[in-house]
């Protein structure tokens, strides 16, 4: 009986050991670097705040170095390897938690307004623009010093149907409104790159565009054009236009879902914006599910591929649905580690998340989709794998000193 409690004690040590320590032993390189250790594994909850102590212990005489996550923010990290780091956010986020705009002032480099520059949010029920929500979350970004990524000029969805449906007799109408929509967006955004169109390929279908007939409850402009593809090429031909004519110079982004998944519409995305030079970017939401078969595989696949348009390559709406920190951190490490290695970096268009916290995610917070969880903003497993590993690609102390 007392072996068996000896043994259960010992291996109780070990595992804790283990755990606690796992992540953030001292590579030798840093040896001797850090001075004065202070005790705890690092690995312990870090608020959004970045004011937490990350310790996760008292003083115990311990002399282990500890990470410090506070030293470096993500974005920062990120850009010194080429990659410009955007998030998500909506307005009623921005609203209702102030950690929002705390974070994304640290953390990103670029954000993304989840609903506020879509078709539904600006065009008014008689065909008018209204700005003052999205401008109102453009001057806070500006002010922040964080760039403005623009989506979206050509969509199926979140559409003002209420005007647009007075027009559908006539398709000149409908064409003359997205033309004025895209040169309205235009000239009154400064952004950096725009989604021109976005999922404009059906699933399933390899490659074909969307027709009203393979979606549902969307307005697919294509409708009320010779085809879908003619939307296309009339959404790049008014948005290459309206930058000339406004002297704006952002990359054009041709946006699609589950290019991993579905390699038939990769292909086609692929296929048009070799064809069309005013696509200047390609870009992949990445809502990715953790649950799919070989999905490093397909990601590798993918990178691959968009990397072979020679556009710019953009990965837009990252988020992944999984049940696992440990699990979703590896998954997202290897994105960047992939990004950096498929990508040239003259080519990398950045890398965007979807939102910031679990709870907040369109997938809904038992998705566990994203970096920060809980009302307290709390930095996930994938936060910190992803700080260290892009610390030790800058060759950076990430120790207290
Ligand atoms: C989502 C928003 O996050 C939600 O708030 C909204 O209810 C629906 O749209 N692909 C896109 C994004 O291009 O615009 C979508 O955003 C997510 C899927």
């Amino acid at each position: 009986m007392k072996k068996c409690i000896l043994t259960l004690a010992a291996t109780i040590l070990v595992l804790t050991a283990f755990s606690c320590g796992k992540d953030d032993v001292v590579p030798s390189k840093y040896q001797g670097l850090t001075g004065h250790g202070s005790s705890g594994s690092g690995s312990g909850s870090n608020t959004g705040n970045n004011t937490g102590d990350n310790s996760g212990s008292t003083d115990t005489g311990d002399t282990t170095p500890v990470i410090d996550y506070t030293k470096y923010a993500l974005g920062e990290l990120a850009a010194q390897q080429g990659i410009k780091l955007g998030a998500a956010f909506t307005y009623w986020e921005y609203r209702n938690n102030p950690q929002v705009a705390e974070i994304l002032t640290r953390e990103f480099k670029a954000v993304t307004f989840g609903n506020e520059m879509k078709h539904d949010a600006i065009v008014q029920a008689n065909g008018s623009m209204n700005f003052t929500t999205a401008d109102q979350m453009a001057q806070w970004a500006k002010n922040a010093g964080t760039e403005l990524f623009g989506h979206v000029l050509g969509w199926h969805s979140q559409q003002q149907t209420a005007y647009l449906n007075t027009l559908t007799s006539d398709p000149a109408a409908i064409d003359a409104a997205f033309k004025s929509y895209v040169f309205g967006m235009v000239e009154h955004f400064d952004v950096y790159a725009w989604d021109v169109v976005n999922e404009t390929f059906s699933d399933g279908t390899n490659g074909a565009f969307r027709t009203q007939q393979t979606t549902q409850n969307g307005f697919v402009w294509g409708t009320y054009y010779p085809s879908t593809k003619d939307w296309v090429d009339a959404a790049f031909a008014y948005a290459t236009e309206a930058c000339a004519k406004y002297g704006k110079s952002p990359v054009l982004y041709i946006n699609d879902y589950n290019l991993e998944t579905d390699p038939g519409k990769r292909q086609a995305l692929c296929n048009y914006a070799k064809n069309n030079p005013q696509v200047t970017g390609v870009a992949s939401q990445m809502h990715l599910d953790i649950r799919t078969p070989d999905l490093k595989g397909k990601i590798e696949a993918s990178l691959r591929d968009l990397v072979a348009t020679g556009k710019m390559v953009r990965i837009a709406e990252l988020d992944l649905k999984n049940n696992s920190d440990i699990d979703q951190a590896d998954m997202f490490k290897y994105i960047f580690q992939k990004y950096l290695e498929i990508v040239p970096e003259a080519q990398r268009g950045g890398i965007t998340f979807w939102g910031i916290n679990d709870k907040d995610s369109w997938l809904g917070e038992d998705s566990h989709a994203l970096l920060w969880k809980g009302g307290n903003y709390v930095q996930k497993e994938s936060y910190r794998v992803l700080w260290q590993y892009l610390c030790e690609l800058n060759g950076l102390n990430p120790y207290k000193e």
